[in-house]
């Protein structure tokens, strides 16, 4: 199923992601997979080194006539060390060649400069953000985003004249982000979640196993479910076919909000420590 965009674009409310999946063969192999099993939006960036990889697959898919190039939702992100409108442009250019398709659907600043590392953060992002805005014009990204915003982080562009689209945040059991993920809901900003599994960490989880037996899916449908559950598109990443399959069979069932409300209150578990700040 879709979700309407800030800016009226369609995104599907689940996608695939590609961090970590590094090597050439297997990135290329696991999006290529992943496409044959239904999926439409897949994630990379430009910093998980497998954009030509992923491009390729895609391309592939759609030669075989399964797909249009519109019917899949395609996802980079310029890295935090290309910050700034000047690097900014030319990083989306390099990502643009690596990739090989015409347009992006979404466009994202994968990490905020931020008050702990430099007191001239707001400043940087705006003029990043400018870059964004330029592009997003161009008409060869469908929207544009962030990662890894916090509050303080999205105050500063909500009075800027493109709003992102998309915060994409960790989330996990355990690891709501509930202040971030409330403020983009309020504002009108889709969330995605990244390592939405804990990097794998979650499944272990004694309650997740427990509703695991109880819904009789397994303890990754049941953390999916609850992402999806609170509105936020869930990124899973894997480069088993069985998995692939297991991550997307999800909709068939839904979770009680009693128990939404006890996987709410997990405490960090998974999660991968990395903060903005
Ligand atoms: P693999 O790629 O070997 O299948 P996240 O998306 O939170 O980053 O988690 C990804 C990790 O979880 C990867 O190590 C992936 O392993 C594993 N994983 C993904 N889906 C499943 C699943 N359905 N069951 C068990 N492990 C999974």
């Amino acid at each position: 199923m879709d979700i309407i965009l800030n800016n009226h674009t369609q995104i599907p409310n689940i996608g695939f992601g590609t961090y970590k999946i590094k090597d050439p063969a297997e990135a290329y192999r696991s999006v290529k997979t992943a496409l044959e099993l239904g999926y439409r939006h897949i994630d990379t960036a430009a910093f998980y080194e497998n954009e030509a990889e992923v491009g390729r697959a895609i391309r592939d898919f759609i030669a075989t006539g399964a797909a249009k190039r519109e019917d899949i939702f395609v996802t980079s992100k310029v890295w935090k060390t290309e910050a700034g409108y000047e690097k900014t442009k030319t990083a989306f250019e390099r990502t643009m060649e690596a990739i090989g398709l015409d347009y992006l659907d979404l466009y994202l600043v994968h990490w905020p400069a931020s008050p702990t590392q430099s007191d001239d953060w707001e400043a940087i992002n705006l003029d990043t953000w400018r870059a964004m805005t330029e592009i997003y014009h161009s008409g060869r990204v469908k929207a544009i985003g962030v990662s890894n915003f916090l509050v303080h982080h999205l105050k500063a562009l909500m009075k800027t004249e493109v709003v992102p689209a998309v915060d994409q945040i960790e989330i996990n059991p355990g690891f709501l982000q509930k202040d971030t993920v409330d403020f983009c809901h309020t504002n009108n900003i889709c969330v995605e979640a990244w390592s939405p599994l804990g990097r794998g960490k979650s499944l272990e989880h004694p309650l997740l196993i427990e509703l695991a037996n109880q819904y009789q899916r397994t303890v990754a449908q049941i953390i999916l479910r609850w992402e999806l559950q609170h509105n936020i598109i869930p990124l899973p990443k894997s480069t088993h076919k069985e998995r692939m399959i297991e991550n997307a069979d999800i909709f068939d069932f839904s979770l009680s909000s009693e128990d939404m409300a006890k996987i709410d209150a997990i405490e960090p578990y998974g999660n991968s420590g990395h903060s903005p700040d």
